[in-house]
């Protein structure tokens, strides 16, 4: 089925000038991006937006890394948008991301690993919702 995902583009990213090939990545694959804008996180944004995370030890570390740089905030949509996605972005850790992935390409460690993609249909809609109104969703 159709489906969309929340992606973001992050601070390591965007700071090295990737958003393009990142981009190009996505549409290669089949992917629409239907939504983007570029934004700057506070921590307490970024906070909220992590928020399934507060309890680990890197939350802190997380939370500051995403408000650090501008992101860009984007909506994918596509045939099983949110698997193809998480393939295209490859493994969290870029160690362990197959080639040609986004993460295997650009990442430079777990912590800055250059995107985030929605895991699954419920938090798809949550993370789209979290920064995007139905108006700016132009499929
Ligand atoms: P993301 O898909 O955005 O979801 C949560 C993020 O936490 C994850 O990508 C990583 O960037 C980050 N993360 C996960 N594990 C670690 C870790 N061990 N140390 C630092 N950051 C991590």
């Amino acid at each position: 089925a159709t489906e969309r995902t929340l992606s973001i583009i992050k601070p390591d990213a965007t700071k090295r000038n990737l958003t393009g090939k990142i981009n190009a990545k996505f549409e290669d694959a089949g992917l629409r991006i239907i939504a983007q804008k570029r934004i700057q996180l506070t921590k307490a944004q970024a906070g909220q937006f992590y928020a399934v995370h507060a309890e680990r030890p890197f939350y802190d570390e997380l939370c500051e890394f995403m408000a650090s740089e501008p992101v860009v905030v984007q909506v994918l949509e596509g045939e099983g948008a949110i698997l193809k996605n998480r393939e295209v972005m490859g493994a969290t850790n870029p160690a362990d991301a197959a080639p040609g992935t986004i993460r295997a390409e650009f990442a430079e460690s777990v912590g800055e690993n250059s995107v985030h993609g929605s895991d699954a249909p419920e938090t798809a809609k949550e993370e789209i919702a979290f920064f995007f109104s139905g108006l700016e969703l132009v499929g």
